[in-house]
């Protein structure tokens, strides 16, 4: 919640699953040129925010098998947990709200009256979110006469229904869009509100997230037939709202144009030579430098020297790579080594990706930047805390050089052979 000292220029809010992650794209490369924009241009000043229905053992599943960066904070199970950091340090506070007007075992006992009701595994179970599997019709009966029953017994619910398949009820307090409130009460209370907000979804759980006044909105192109119903229904007036003709991550991109919120160029979509850059951004010039990395490696851009001699234009003749493996290197003579692995991870499902990039300058002329450095291929995925210094050098083409790439295995993420970060 700390990370910035300002208000944060702008804030994404987005539900994972189809929208910031497209379950039909194994390449994954809508999330990624959406990871690749925001690392490059937004990670410094703004603040990412994954909403998702998923309960925390759900979520952490996921980040193992789809290359999400680190988000600043975590929604989860429907807006009953909202969690901190890469720590996803909770915040307790908000799980106390939740109790006013709300019994566990009540709930339980209640819904299983109701026969059409088919309890979601327990790992999709969270204190505050008791959760189903039920047809379109059979949700109907439910929302008519679940919340009247309760009320008997002193408890408000609220329930939302998703993708047509999956019941949630929680307390009324609960729901994306309370929880996205309660936090920019408490942005307000530190006085940086976010200049601007976006909030984005695809099914009906995400209806909440629109709700709320002051956000921006995107529906993705593939939404879910409940949430454009809702949109015809009562959406309709939110101006600052699109459905968007992209699909998930793509669509946000798509977003961030319409409603002017800043750039939307990500450094995937760029060709290679890339144009000389007018202001001097180590942020961008660390992702373009990944990005070409792993082009090079799946093949993707043209096997010439131009791409050897780019990346020593814009490092030091004597700088040097420390590989986490603990051996010094010199930069050129890694850029070199790199020649002979054009097209190694062709058709491997091979993906790099930069996460958590923190530009800090030292002095005018001089920055250090970190970040984690991963590297997937396939289900499995290696990441380097990284060091990078950079000075800078107007007559490159980034206006700047990367003078010591320093890398240390991240604990659990270590790779054993030598074919990976071989920059
Ligand atoms: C996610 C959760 C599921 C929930 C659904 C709708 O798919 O895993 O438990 O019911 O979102 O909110
Ligand atoms: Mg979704």
């Amino acid at each position: 919640m700390d990370r910035l000292d300002a208000p944060a220029r702008l804030m994404i809010v987005s539900d994972l699953d189809q929208t910031m992650v497209d379950h039909h794209d194994p390449e994954n490369a809508a999330l990624l040129r959406f990871q690749a924009l925001w690392e490059s241009e937004y990670s410094q000043d703004s603040l990412l925010v994954f909403s998702t229905g998923r309960t925390p053992v759900s979520y952490r599943g996921l980040r193992k098998t789809k290359p999400l960066l680190t988000p600043d904070i975590t929604i989860m199970s429907v807006g009953t947990v909202i969690s901190y950091g890469e720590q996803m340090t909770p915040d307790v506070g908000w799980e106390e709200l939740l109790n006013n007007k709300w019994d566990r075992d009540i709930v339980v006992q209640e819904t299983a009256k109701f026969p059409q009701l088919k309890p979601q595994p327990e790992r999709n179970q969270g204190p505050h979110k008791v959760s189903f599997l039920v047809g379109k019709q059979g949700a109907q009966e439910v929302i008519d006469f679940l919340p009247q029953k309760l009320q008997q017994f002193g408890l408000d619910v609220k329930i939302i229904y998703s993708s047509g398949e999956a019941l949630d009820v929680l307390p009324q307090g609960a729901g994306k869009g309370q929880a996205l409130v309660y936090l920019l009460d408490k942005f307000s209370l530190c006085g940086k509100p976010p200049n601007n907000v976006l909030v984005c979804g695809d099914s009906g759980n995400d209806a909440d997230l629109f709700s709320v006044p002051s956000a921006y909105g995107v529906m993705v192109s593939n939404a879910q037939e409940e949430l454009l119903q809702w949109y015809e229904e009562k959406g309709k007036d939110n101006l600052k709202m699109i459905h968007a003709t992209e699909r998930c991550a793509s669509g946000i991109m798509q977003a961030i144009g319409h409603f002017k919120l800043g750039p939307n160029v990500s450094a995937r979509d760029l060709e290679f030579p890339y144009p000389k850059v007018d202001t001097i951004k180590p942020a961008d010039a660390v992702v373009k430098f990944y990005v070409l990395y792993e082009k090079w490696r799946r093949g993707e851009v043209q096997n010439s020297p131009s791409v050897t001699q780019y990346l020593k234009s814009i490092t030091h003749h004597n700088g040097i790579l420390i590989h986490p493996c603990g051996t010094e290197r010199s930069l050129h003579a890694s850029i070199e080594a790199l020649g002979s692995w054009y097209g190694d991870k062709q058709g491997k499902k091979f993906q790099t990706w930069v996460d958590r990039l923190v530009t800090s300058p030292i002095g005018t002329s001089n920055w250090l930047v970190r970040f984690d450095n991963w590297e997937m291929e396939g289900d499995v995925q290696y990441c380097c805390r990284t060091t990078v210094l950079v000075n800078t050098k107007p007559e490159t083409p980034e206006g700047l050089e990367l003078t010591h790439i320093h890398k240390t295995w991240l604990e659990g993420y270590s790779a054993g052979n030598g074919h990976t970060f071989i920059l």
